[in-house]
């Protein structure tokens, strides 16, 4: 299916550079029926995406620190000889909130960050940042000057890069012969369930099932020992991996693979329903928002999120529908939504003039936002939710 021409989530606009042209592509998904690696046809080149100006910071999200911070205490207790001159490489280590952990606890780690403006965070607080793009090559460097990992870990990243199979060898070649490779993303099952369009974007060129993860990296000698499923942005799965035969495999792996056969994960028939129900989405969302306006109410957003890109452009919404979005990050204050335009205000903004209607885009944070916008709600501040469908709360 295609959502049509897209600009890249993250590409936030200065407002003196609104009339340049900006880059787009066409946001199309599909699955491959040998492999079942839902993935996007066309991508924009990774350094154009990845730049010094990349603006999601994962510390914004209280919620997704304290997710993290309990990751690493679990790893740390699993593995007591890590302390002990154990070796923890991050792929997509952003601004160091997972590694700040291991390096806490005094264990020798290293993150493949290439964005700068996220990096250069991590390195102010100590935490080692490579500020590069993790592949085979850069893999080997490491290996070679450091030796290789008791864990390699990839969180919302793994997926984020096209040359899985050049991922797979630089994994493979970096880890120990009884070391693990920890996935955590954004869950196909979950994504399809919710009719989570929004998750897909530029950055996500895959997105992952067991079944896919198994495949993709079995032929790189990795194994798929276990997944557990994980309530974050929505719906995602860890996924752990180790060399063929180091590990015994959990029934949970059987289970999901089963499972997901069941569902039809691998059917043409699950997306051309998926399709269909997101069609829906994009007629009820503006329609409602054109009936609220119409009876005078503001509506603003919630959450400049890479979600709010798609949902934006794929609706064909832009300032006429949303006056503005509020959101938490200081680098995309100030900044307008790509191609759509809609100006980023920071969240004191949002409690001073309290609009009536808020879309929420940053609905994986639910939890979080609801407790903090409390006073907003009991005044009568309502969300706009689209997802699953378009509904107020
Ligand atoms: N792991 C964090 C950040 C996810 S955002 C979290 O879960 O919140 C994805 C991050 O991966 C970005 O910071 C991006 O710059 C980085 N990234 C993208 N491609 C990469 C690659 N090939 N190697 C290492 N990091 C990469
Ligand atoms: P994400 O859905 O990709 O994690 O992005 C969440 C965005 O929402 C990010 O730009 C920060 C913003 N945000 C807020 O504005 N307020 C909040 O309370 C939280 C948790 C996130």
């Amino acid at each position: 299916m295609s959502f049509g021409e897209q600009p890249l989530a993250n590409a936030l606009i200065a407002p003196e550079r609104s009339s340049e042209q900006q880059l787009t592509y066409e946001l199309a998904p599909t699955i491959c029926s040998a492999c079942g690696l839902f993935q996007l046809l066309e991508q924009p080149t990774a350094t154009s995406i990845f730049t010094r100006k990349y603006p999601f910071f994962t510390s914004t999200s209280k919620y997704m620190s304290n997710h993290f911070s309990h990751l690493a205490r679990d790893l740390i207790q699993n593995d007591p000889t890590l302390k002990d001159g154990g070796f923890v490489i991050e792929i997509g280590s952003n601004d160091g909130t997972l590694l700040q952990s291991f390096a806490k606890a005094g264990i020798n780690h290293l993150g493949f960050e290439p964005s700068e403006s996220v990096a250069n965070v991590a390195k102010k607080n100590g935490i080692n940042t490579d500020i590069s793009f993790f592949n085979s090559e850069t893999a080997s460097l490491i290996r070679q000057k450091y030796g290789p990992a008791d864990i390699i870990l990839g969180a919302n990243v793994i997926g984020h890069i096209a040359e899985i199979n050049d991922i797979g060898s630089g994994v493979a070649s970096l880890l120990k012969d009884d070391g693990i490779f920890l996935i955590e993303a954004v869950y196909l099952g979950d994504m399809l369930l919710n009719t989570a369009f929004d998750q897909l974007y530029d950055e996500h060129v895959f997105t992952f099932s067991g079944t896919a993860v198994a495949n993709a990296f079995h032929k790189h000698g990795l194994e798929l020992i276990n997944v557990e499923r994980q309530s974050v942005h929505g719906g995602s799965m860890r996924y752990t991996l180790a060399p063929l035969g180091s590990h015994t495999c959990t029934a949970a792996v059987k289970n999901l693979l089963d499972e997901e056969k069941n569902r039809g994960l691998n059917n043409s028939a699950t997306y051309i329903e998926f399709r269909q129900r997101c069609e829906a989405i994009r007629r009820d969302l503006p329609l409602l928002l054109s009936e609220i306006s119409g009876m005078g109410h503001k509506i603003v957003g919630y959450g400049a999120t890479a979600k709010s890109t798609t949902v934006l452009n794929y609706c064909g919404l832009g300032t006429n529908d949303i006056a503005w979005i509020q959101d938490s990050t200081k680098a995309k204050q100030g900044m307008l939504s790509p191609q759509t335009l809609v100006p980023i205000v920071p969240p004191e903004y949002f409690r001073e003039v309290s609009p009536e209607y808020a879309v929420l885009f940053a609905w994986n944070h639910r939890d979080e936002i609801e407790m903090l916008e409390r006073e907003w709600r009991k005044k009568g501040g309502k969300w706009i939710l689209y997802i699953p469908k378009v509904t107020v709360a």
